[in-house]
């Protein structure tokens, strides 16, 4: 059985099937670094427990640091015959302490409470990298924000032309969803900071060991209350895998505008030729595949949500293997945002905005319908009436082909009385906009502190 870590029963090897089957290390030993840490710290409690001497547990630190320099220098892999990367890492700290020493270390640890703890030290580390990833992305929605205050345009629902808003108040919408993000990080980090590491194979151990100890050495704020929920729990996995996917849409969204923008049809921006591809047969095309990648692969990331729910929904208590299929879908969504989030970031911030296009388009498609209906209801005419007055303009408006700013005093006043000429100060896209002063609204003011506000709760982020 190689050097595999439970070979005293058994009377011949795995089939060849079964460890082509069982083998992880092609993706696990991603968990080197985090495996010998852990060693280290477990050498410690042993150590504490009265189980390694002091020359001991030195011989031991010792093999396990030059297993970690040879691990981070490529002088240490994987075998073809280790099962697993904490099997492979057992062999390496033989190799160099000795069968006698070196096989003291397995006292009072599974792979069940290793491999949950790692993963979860793994985790943390992986969604902090992410976190920064998305912070970047906030920044560079900000910058463009705050690069064109005042620039106004049509805001949408149902993709029609709904109201006029500031460009900046478009741009921060998305920063919010990002911001929340990062703080959904924060919050799961905070719930997933314990450490199985003491909780064995499920049943805790005998042996005298410290879990808080080893727990604090791993920089967790405390260790599994209870060690079958330490090695079984998987929840931690999933909501981080949900949080991954949550960003990958939020990407998709922004994209998907990105996308939109970039279209002749729009002409809203142009992306920058770094930020953009071109095509093998096409010799004037200008690609947003940024976007449409980040579009692509918040599908991909939704999936391995998906399928890590699905691998858990059965599973009884305590560990069975089919947790081994809870890491490929976590180490993939980080390495995607990893590689997305910086593309994304830098497709954003060398967006060129079209202003003149976007303040063209703001008061197209009669968008200030509302304002029309609102300053009528300031003039004390019920909403209900004010609407139809507004719509009534609409019509007129439509019926002529011209905007609601054309109609002439003597149509207005045809369509309800109350509408005389001062109703003009609404019908614009700058006195619109600024009318929506409240907390929360498009107007400059209020644009301005939101996105104030942005910049520091990212940096405290
Ligand atoms: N490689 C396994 C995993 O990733 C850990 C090994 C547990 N194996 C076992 N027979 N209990 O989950």
């Amino acid at each position: 059985a190689g050097s595999a870590l439970w070979g005293g029963r058994f009377a011949s090897g795995p089939a060849d099937a079964l460890a082509a089957l069982s083998k992880s290390t092609h993706f696990d030993w991603a968990l080197a670094p985090y495996d010998i840490r852990g060693s280290q710290a477990h050498a410690r409690v042993l150590h504490g427990a009265g189980l390694l001497s002091d020359d001991e547990l030195a011989g031991m630190q010792k093999a396990l640091d030059e297993l970690a320099a040879d691990v981070r220098s490529g002088a240490f892999v994987p075998e073809p015959g280790d099962e697993d990367v904490h099997t492979a890492l057992e062999r390496g700290l033989i190799e160099r302490a000795g069968p006698d020493l070196g096989g003291k270390l397995r006292a009072g640890r599974s792979r069940n409470d290793q491999v949950a703890t790692q993963f979860r030290m793994w985790l943390r580390d992986g969604t902090r990298r992410v976190a920064d990833g998305v912070l970047d992305v906030v920044d560079a929605l900000v910058a463009q924000a705050q690069a064109h205050p005042g620039a106004a345009m049509p805001g949408r629902t149902h993709l029609q032309h709904a109201q006029p808003v500031l460009l900046g108040h478009q741009l921060a919408a998305h920063a919010h969803a990002l911001l929340r993000d990062v703080d959904r990080l924060r919050d799961w980090d905070r719930r997933s900071a314990y450490s199985p590491y003491g909780s064995g194979a499920l049943a805790g151990s005998s042996l005298g060991l410290d879990p808080e100890a080893v727990a604090a050495e791993l920089g967790f704020t405390g260790s599994s209350a209870n060690s079958i929920d330490g090695t079984a729990s998987r929840d931690f996995a999933a909501e981080a895998a949900f949080v991954l996917a949550m960003i990958g849409v939020d990407l998709s969204r922004l994209s998907e505008e990105v996308i939109l923008w970039a279209t002749a049809e729009f002409g809203y921006v142009t992306l920058d030729d770094a930020f953009s591809t071109g095509s093998s047969i096409m010799p004037q095309k200008k690609n947003p595949d940024v976007a449409e990648l980040a579009r692509g692969k918040s599908g991909r990331l939704v999936g391995n949500l998906t399928g890590l729910l699905t691998t858990l929904k059965g599973l009884p208590l305590a560990y069975n293997r089919d947790l081994q299929e809870d890491k490929e879908p976590l180490f993939d969504s980080v390495a995607q945002l990893e590689l997305l989030l910086p593309a994304v970031a830098g497709m954003v911030a060398t967006l060129t905005f079209h202003t003149d296009r976007l303040a063209e388009l703001a008061p197209a498609g009669f968008t200030l319908a509302t304002d029309i209906a609102e300053w009528l209801v300031r003039q004390g005419v019920p909403f209900r009436v004010a609407h139809e007055a507004a719509g009534g303009c609409v019509r007129a408006a439509e019926a002529r082909d011209v905007g609601l700013e054309d109609l002439t005093d003597a149509e207005l006043a045809a369509v309800h009385p109350a509408l005389d000429p001062s109703v003009r100060e609404v019908l614009t896209v700058e006195g619109s906009i600024a009318s929506r002063n409240a907390r929360g609204g498009t107007a400059g003011d209020r644009v301005a502190e939101q996105l104030a506000d942005l910049r520091t709760e990212a940096a405290a982020a």
